[in-house]
């Protein structure tokens, strides 16, 4: 694989790990906070990023040996309704400038498997985005997220509150694979 794409590949592997975490502790602390279902949406999520970084790992699949990774990552423990602007930042980065780049060099590089893995990823990552402002509307009005479940396309990373679809719209997985949350 070529140098640079092999390089955005790892440190998006290191920025999607992280997002996991931090996602997880998000969960808890929204959990805490008294808003079960923006905690739900939080795991369902976590859970998204975990699949984007096994994407990713897959993708380097000849690249083998120790590196070390410098990724852009989000910090601080506080509100659920900060934390969830945190998360909004987060996502944002990563569909606005982090996986563009990105795309744009495996694109010149022709390197397959890295754009498959990247463009679920940047898809996915627009939708995060968009729920994760809608929990802090709601948040922000002292509601919790309205949803009965989360679901999850557990191919590509997608996230639904309603579950209607027939299959999944970024990478037609099908609707019974959806995990629900
Ligand atoms: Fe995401
Ligand atoms: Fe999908």
């Amino acid at each position: 694989m070529n140098h640079m794409t092999a390089y955005n590949l790892r440190s998006a592997f290191g920025g999607e790990s992280q997002a996991h975490m931090r996602y997880r502790i998000w969960g808890e602390k929204a959990e805490k906070d008294g808003y079960p279902t923006v905690a739900r949406l939080f795991m369902a999520t976590s859970d998204a990023e975990q699949v984007h970084a096994t994407l990713h790992f897959k993708a380097l699949q000849d690249e083998t040996g120790d590196y070390d990774v410098s990724s852009r990552a989000g910090f601080g423990y506080g509100t659920t309704s900060e934390n969830l602007q945190g998360a909004i930042d987060g996502e944002t980065f990563e569909f606005t400038q982090m996986y563009p780049a990105y795309i744009a060099v495996a694109e010149m590089q022709e390197e397959k498997a890295a754009l498959s893995a990247m463009k679920y990823a940047i898809e996915a990552e627009k939708i995060h985005a968009k729920l994760f402002t809608k929990a802090k509307e709601s948040v922000d009005n002292d509601k919790d997220l309205n949803a009965e479940k989360v679901y999850l396309c557990p191919v590509c990373g997608y996230i639904s509150l309603t579950g209607d679809e027939e299959k999944c719209p970024l990478c037609n997985a099908k609707r019974d694979l959806f995990k629900e949350y």
